[in-house]
C-alpha cells in the first residue's frame, strides 16, 4: 500500500484517464493455490490482480478470505480488485480494506442499501464498485453510477470459474457505458466470467473498461503471455 507506483494507479481509478486501459484483472481463484505468489508474480503485466471472496452463502462456493488477501497484498504492487461475493457486506468491508483491497466490489443483491456503502466504502479511502449478478436488471442500479468508482458486470452466475460467457450480457455493459458517457461520469465498468480470447473483444466493443480472466490466464501455460495476448485483443 506504501509503493507510490501503487498509488498512483489507484488514484487514477475512477479518474478521467486511465493510462493502463484496458485493464486486465486476473482472477487469483483460478491460480495455484500452493504458488500463489508465484503465479502473481507471472501476471506483473496485468494492472489489476482480482481476488473472489465467496462465503458459501451468497455463493454455492468457498473461497478464501482476509488472510489469504493480505498475503497477496504482500507480494505484489498492483492494484486489489477485491469482489465480494458475500452476504452483508457491509460488515467485512474493513477487514477487506486492512488486509490490503484498493477497490472493494459487493453485489447489489446482498445488501439492503448499496448506496450506503458505496459512500461509506469511498469515505474509507478506497475505490468503491457494485456488482450485479446476470438475472439482476442494471436499470435498477443506474443512479448508483453517479457515486461508484466502478460498476461490475457479471457474465456467469457467480460461484465458479471456468464458465461460459453470457453474450447477453453485454446489452447492460452498453447500458451502462451509454448512462457514463451521456453524464460524463468517471465510473469504469468491468466484466467477469468467461472472459477469454474468443469474447474480449466484444466486451471491449460493448464498452467495458476493465476484464477479468481467470481460466483464460491462469489455465494456460504461460499466464504472463496471457495477460499480453487479452490486452491486445481488447484494445480497439
Ligand atoms: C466467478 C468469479 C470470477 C471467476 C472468473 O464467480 O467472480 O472472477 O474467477 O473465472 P473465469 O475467468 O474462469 O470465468
Ligand atoms: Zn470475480
Amino acid at each position: 500500500m506504501t509503493c507510490s507506483g501503487k498509488q498512483r494507479v489507484v488514484a487514477s481509478i475512477g479518474g478521467m484517464t486511465l493510462p493502463t486501459r484496458p485493464i486486465i484483472a486476473p482472477s487469483i481463484l483460478a491460480a495455484n493455490y500452493a504458488a500463489l505468489g508465484e503465479d502473481i508474480a507471472k501476471v506483473d503485466n496485468a494492472g489489476w490482480i482480482h481476488v473472489d471472496i465467496m462465503d458459501g452463502h451468497f455463493v454455492p462456493n468457498l473461497s478464501f478470505g482476509p488472510d489469504v488477501t493480505k498475503a497477496v497484498n504482500g507480494v505484489t504492487d498492483q492494484i486489489l480488485d477485491v469482489h465480494l461475493m458475500i452476504e452483508e457486506p457491509e460488515k467485512w468491508v474493513d477487514e477487506y480494506i486492512a488486509a490490503g483491497a484498493d477497490c472493494v466490489i459487493f453485489h447489489v443483491e446482498a445488501t439492503d442499501n448499496p448506496r450506503a456503502l458505496i459512500e461509506a466504502l469511498k469515505s474509507k479511502g478506497v475505490r468503491a464498485g457494485f456488482s450485479v449478478k446476470p438475472g439482476t436488471p442494471i436499470e435498477d442500479y443506474l443512479d448508483l453510477v453517479d457515486i461508484a468508482d466502478l460498476v461490475l458486470i457479471m457474465s456467469v452466475e457467480p460461484g465458479f470459474g471456468g464458465q461460459k460467457f453470457m453474450p447477453d450480457m453485454l446489452d447492460k455493459v452498453r447500458t451502462v457505458r451509454e448512462y457514463i458517457d451521456e453524464k460524463g461520469l468517471p465510473a469504469l465498468i468491468e466484466i467477469d466470467g468467461g472472459v477469454g480470447e474468443g469474447t474480449i473483444t466484444k466486451a471491449a466493443e460493448a464498452g467495458c473498461d476493465a476484464f477479468v480472466a481467470g481460466s483464460a490466464v491462469f489455465g494456460k501455460d504461460d499466464p504472463h503471455a496471457a495477460v499480453d495476448k487479452l490486452k491486445e485483443l481488447a484494445t480497439l
